[in-house]
C-alpha cells in the first residue's frame, strides 16, 4: 500500500456564467483521496489543459458534449504520474494521459487512460501538439478542408493552440501562401519571424476584410475559421473559386448572450461553388497514428515549433481559462499543478 495524500484540490463550477465567465463562478474546493478501486489508478496530475470548448459545458444546454455539473469537479485533459495502481498494464510511475483535469489527483478508469512517454516528449506536449489542438489542425486541414499543395490558406486565431499548428503544416505541405490573424503586434510578429507565415495581421488594428484583402491579393483557396464573425465574413469575401473553409471554433461570440448575426456575403457561396465544413476532433481519432508519426517527425527534425503558456499552480487554473478567453496565451494554454 502506497502513502496516499489526504486530499486533493478540484475547481468546481458553482454558478452558470451568463456572458463573461467571473471568478465567482468557480471555487477551489478540497475532496479527500482514497485507494483506487479494481480497474481504476490514481494519478498525481502534473499539467491539465484550458481550452474554449470548455466555456460551451458551462452553459446548461444540449450539445456534443455533456454540461458541467454544478458543485462538481470540471473535467478536461490532463497528464500526470500513476501514484497508486489497482489495474493491469499500469504501474506506479507511468505517464498517463487521460480526462481528468482541474483537480490534483485523480481517480481515472485505467481504459480511459494512455500510457505517454516522457522521453519522446515533454509531457505538456500530450495536451497541445501532439494531442487534442495538434490533431484538431491536422484534421481539420488535411481532411476537412482537403488541403493540396498550392493552396494559399488563411487561418484565424493563428498564434494559438490551433492555428499556430495549421498555418505551420499548410507551409511544410507545400502551401502557396500562408496568411495568419491574431490580436496583438507581438503575436503577428511571432507569426511572421517565428512561425514562418508569409503575411499575418492584427485584427484590432482595423476591419479584417481589407486587412485580409491587402495580405491575400490573389484571394485564398482554404480559410480554417477559429473565430467566426467578421473573420468569417472577410474570409468568404476572399475566398477563390473551389475555396474550402473548415469551421473549427468561433471564439469571438463564446461569451455572447444573444444570437449573433450569420455573414452578409453567404450568397458567394453559391457563385464560388464554396465548401463550408465543421469539424469536431473525436470524429477524427483514426488518424491517430499517421498524425502522431507526421507531426512527431517534424518536432524532431526541427521543422514545426510549437510555444506553451504556462500558467503555475493550481489555484491558478481558472485565471488561466479567463486569460486564454483573453488572448493571454501564445500557443498552448496549460496549467502546471505545483504542489
Ligand atoms: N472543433 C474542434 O474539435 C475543436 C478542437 C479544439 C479547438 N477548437 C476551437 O478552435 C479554436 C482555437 O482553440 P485553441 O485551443 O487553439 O485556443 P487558442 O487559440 O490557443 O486560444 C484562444 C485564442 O482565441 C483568441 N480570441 C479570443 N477572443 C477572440 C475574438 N473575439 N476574436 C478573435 N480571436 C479571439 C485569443 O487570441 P488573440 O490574442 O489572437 O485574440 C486566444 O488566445 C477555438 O475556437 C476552439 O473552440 C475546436
Amino acid at each position: 500500500m502506497s502513502v496516499l495524500p489526504a486530499s486533493s484540490r478540484e475547481w468546481h463550477l458553482v454558478a452558470r456564467p451568463h456572458g463573461w465567465p467571473t471568478p465567482a463562478d468557480f471555487a477551489l474546493r478540497e475532496a479527500p483521496v482514497t485507494e483506487p478501486a479494481e480497474g481504476r489508478i490514481l494519478v498525481k496530475n502534473l499539467h491539465f489543459s484550458v481550452d474554449p470548448y470548455m466555456r460551451g459545458r458551462m452553459n446548461d444546454v444540449k450539445s456534443y458534449i455533456p454540461p458541467f455539473q454544478l458543485d462538481h469537479p470540471m473535467d478536461g485533459g490532463a497528464v500526470g504520474e500513476v501514484i497508486a495502481s489497482n489495474a493491469e498494464g499500469f504501474a506506479v510511475g507511468d505517464h498517463v494521459l487521460h480526462g481528468l483535469g482541474w483537480r490534483e489527483y485523480a481517480d481515472v478508469p485505467a481504459r480511459h487512460a494512455t500510457k505517454v512517454d516522457p522521453a519522446l516528449a515533454p509531457l505538456s506536449a500530450y495536451l497541445g501538439v501532439l494531442g487534442m489542438t495538434g490533431l484538431t489542425a491536422y484534421a481539420g486541414l488535411f481532411d476537412v478542408a482537403s488541403f493540396k499543395e498550392g493552396d494559399a490558406v488563411f487561418v484565424s486565431g493563428a498564434a494559438g493552440a490551433v492555428g499556430s499548428q495549421v498555418g505551420q503544416m499548410a507551409r511544410l505541405k507545400g502551401a502557396s501562401r500562408v496568411i495568419g490573424s491574431a490580436g496583438s503586434d507581438e503575436k503577428v510578429k511571432f507569426l511572421v519571424e517565428e512561425l514562418g507565415f508569409d503575411a499575418a495581421f492584427n485584427y484590432k488594428n482595423g476591419p479584417v476584410k481589407d486587412q485580409l484583402r491587402e495580405a491575400a491579393p490573389d484571394g485564398i483557396d482554404v480559410y480554417f475559421d477559429n473565430v467566426g464573425g467578421d473573420h468569417l465574413e472577410a474570409a468568404i469575401s476572399s475566398l477563390n473559386v473551389h475555396g474550402r473553409a473548415t469551421i473549427c471554433g468561433m471564439i469571438a461570440q463564446y461569451n455572447d448572450t444573444e444570437p449573433v448575426a450569420g455573414p452578409r456575403n453567404m450568397a458567394m457561396i453559391i457563385g464560388k461553388r464554396l465548401r463550408l465544413q465543421g469539424v469536431l476532433v473525436g470524429d477524427h481519432y483514426g488518424l491517430q497514428q499517421q498524425f502522431v508519426q507526421e507531426v512527431g517527425g517534424w518536432l524532431a527534425a526541427g521543422e514545426l515549433k510549437h510555444r506553451e503558456t504556462f500558467v503555475e499552480g493550481i489555484e491558478n487554473g481558472v485565471d488561466a481559462f479567463l486569460g486564454l478567453l483573453r488572448g493571454d496565451n501564445t500557443g498552448k494554454m496549460i496549467v502546471s499543478v505545483t504542489r
